[in-house]
């Protein structure tokens, strides 16, 4: 078997034109939606999250800033931005990009973003109305992820079993509620899971995201599977130095039924989906 390739640029491209058109009659109203972007220190990997996340918002109509603080900013600055950010009436969507420098707690940062402006979805109260499935903003990465099977026919999981591989608040845990409101029957798999490769080998819809380069292999996957990969990882200079997934794409294709690439497959719907969030925060400013 080959499997698909779920092409993450041709879709997020779609779900873009819909979002600029949106702008567009947001702007006829007088509302251009805004995107505040708060990069902490220096990470080279953010930097240029950061640049692409402003870059997608000027492609579609949106305005954006982007506030860079020193590496050795303080909690309190930090939270000054924030606070001024949750007043400014040009801004409904505040992203702070994650990881923050040591000196600075992520969760009183992130509980202080307006939850209204939350346009990541890391504030608890969105967290908790993602839980009792009255979502708000969800998380952009695991909503992409949904867009991605809606776009190949699958956006009712029912009889269906899910395995998300990876437990983090920002990927694992609301992909697994969001697979779980989408009728899947859903298994999170971890570091501390038994016979991982049984695990996920019982999965018709399996997501990795566990940030290890070619970590599922095509022993773990059942055959015409759908595997979701969420992973980035940038192979050291002694092996190519290139962008590779959580998923050993070659191998996995022989298996799979649908695959995502890396790059090109989740990443470009993680920034649509911000865009969509953000696109929802300045409606809900407007009404
Ligand atoms: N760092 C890695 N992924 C993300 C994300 O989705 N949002 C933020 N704010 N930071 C991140």
């Amino acid at each position: 078997m080959t499997a698909i390739r779920i092409d993450g640029n041709a879709l997020a491209a779609k779900v873009r034109e819909r979002i600029a058109a949106d702008v567009v009659q947001l702007k006829a109203r007088g509302i251009t939606p805004g995107l505040a972007v708060v990069l902490v220190g220096d990470d080279p990997a953010s930097q240029v999250y950061v640049r692409n996340k402003a870059a997608a918002c000027a492609k579609v109509g949106m305005h954006s800033v982007i506030h860079r603080l020193a590496a050795e900013t303080s909690e309190a600055e930090l939270l000054l931005c924030i606070d001024a950010l949750n007043n400014d009436a040009t801004i409904h969507g505040i992203l702070v990009q994650l990881p923050l420098p040591k000196q600075i707690a992520e969760k009183r940062v992130l509980e202080a973003v307006a939850v209204q402006k939350d346009v990541d979805g890391f504030h608890a109260e969105n967290v908790g109305a993602l839980m009792i499935g009255e979502p708000r903003f969800v998380s952009c990465t695991p909503a992409g992820c949904m867009e991605m099977l809606k776009d190949i026919g699958m956006s009712d999981l029912r009889g269906k079993h899910a395995v998300v591989v990876g437990r983090s608040n920002i990927v694992g845990k609301p992909m697994a509620m969001l697979l779980l409101h989408a009728n899947a029957t859903v298994t999170i798999c971890h570091s501390g899971t038994k016979d991982l490769a049984a695990q996920c080998r019982q999965a018709d819809v399996l997501v990795a995201a566990v940030g290890k380069p070619r970590f599922i292999t095509a022993d773990m996957v059942k055959p015409g599977a759908v595997v979701i990969d969420v992973g980035i990882n940038r192979l050291p200079e002694s092996e190519g130095g290139k962008l590779v997934g959580d998923v050993d794409f070659a191998a996995v294709s022989e298996v799979a039924g649908y695959l995502t690439p890396v790059p090109g497959g989740v990443g470009p719907m993680t920034i649509t989906m911000l865009l969509q969030n953000t696109l929802v925060a300045a409606n809900l400013a407007a009404t």
